[in-house]
């Protein structure tokens, strides 16, 4: 990666950082092809980056391939609890949701949050009826469980309250990141956590710094992978940090992913812009699927191996497909 943009309008976004199993791999690339495709259409009519990204995590959280909206994993009680964040990097403002069960696109609620709310960060039920009273409907729970077949984790499997494997094959949080035509940065995490988690159980995704930030002056950042791990280092601000003190996004997104294995032992990546334009992708997990387009219309989509260029790479990777 490190591709340059002149400056925007950019979109990067990924499906998520786990291992996704060969026969997924050509789904999971159209999923994140359309939904960068769904961003780069509001940045070329002059929409914000804001309103990229969260046109873009709004295509994957409606696509049940990925872990966020409908199709997400289930919790112990079998239940779907989504998480989401945008944040805007012009005033460092954001919004975020967490464990809510009735809402079809969590991103938008978030950015209602953002938008029309005097709170930044409203959960469960109190996020849900702070939907109503903006007008948003509410979905049945029912309507986000995923219909396609993931092997051993299944609605059905996870509507007969069965306790789901750890080690599957699919995807984990969505994210995006963005630069508009006037070089504003935004960012949109959206999530259904880990799988067979705690009721209740949040994780990096709505926590701003964590599984997300943004500020015009330094860059931009999203995170997927394990949210125990991830919060410990507060990734994406570390990341966003980097490149405040003149990495570049590629730089910055190889230097906090190695530091993820180091210092924490955990897996994950991140998606990062710089305010040069820049866009960086690093991750120690097996695959992270992604998809760009650039200010000079190069687009590319598909799913990342890792290098397995450390020693904490290697290991994760022993340790994640023994269990598949
Ligand atoms: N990174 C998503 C989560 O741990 O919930």
């Amino acid at each position: 990666m490190g591709k340059t943009t002149d400056k925007g309008p950019a979109i990067l976004i990924h499906g998520g950082a786990w291992h996704i199993a060969r026969r997924d791999r050509a789904a999971h690339t159209a999923g994140c092809r359309e939904a960068a495709l769904a961003g780069w259409e509001r940045l070329e009519h002059g929409g914000s980056a804001l309103d990229a990204v969260e046109a873009a995590v709004r295509v994957l959280e409606d696509n049940p391939r990925f872990d966020a909206g409908r199709g997400s994993y289930f919790n112990k009680e079998g239940r779907v609890q989504l998480d989401a964040i945008v944040m805007d990097g012009r005033a460092l403002d954001f919004g975020a949701v967490a464990s809510v069960e009735r809402v079809r696109n969590p991103i938008s609620l978030a950015r209602l949050v953002l938008e029309r709310c005097e709170h930044n960060f409203i959960v469960g039920p109190g996020a849900e009826a702070f939907a109503v009273a903006r007008g948003m409907s509410l979905c049945d729970p029912a309507d986000l469980l995923g219909t396609h077949d993931t092997g051993s984790w299944s609605p059905a499997v996870a509507l007969g309250f069965g306790r789901v494997p750890v080690a599957i094959s699919g995807g984990d949080t969505v994210g995006a990141v963005a630069m508009d035509v006037e070089g504003h940065l935004a960012v949109a995490t959206s999530t259904g956590g880990t799988p067979d988690k705690w009721p209740g159980r949040v994780g990096d995704s709505p926590l701003v710094g964590c599984g997300a930030y943004a500020d015009d002056q330094a860059g931009v950042a999203a995170a997927t992978g394990s949210g125990e791990s991830l919060m410990k280092i507060v990734t994406s601000k570390s990341a966003v940090d980097l490149m405040a003190a003149g990495r570049t996004a590629q730089q910055a997104a190889d230097a906090i992913v190695a530091q993820l294995w180091q210092r924490v032992r955990g897996y994950g990546g991140v998606i990062l812009i710089d305010p040069a334009g820049c866009v960086g992708l690093a991750h120690n997990t097996p695959n992270l699927a992604y998809a760009y387009v650039l200010a000079d219309g190069t687009m590319a989509a598909g799913v990342e191996f890792s290098p397995n260029s450390t020693p904490g790479r290697a290991e994760g990777l022993a340790a994640v497909r023994e269990d598949i």
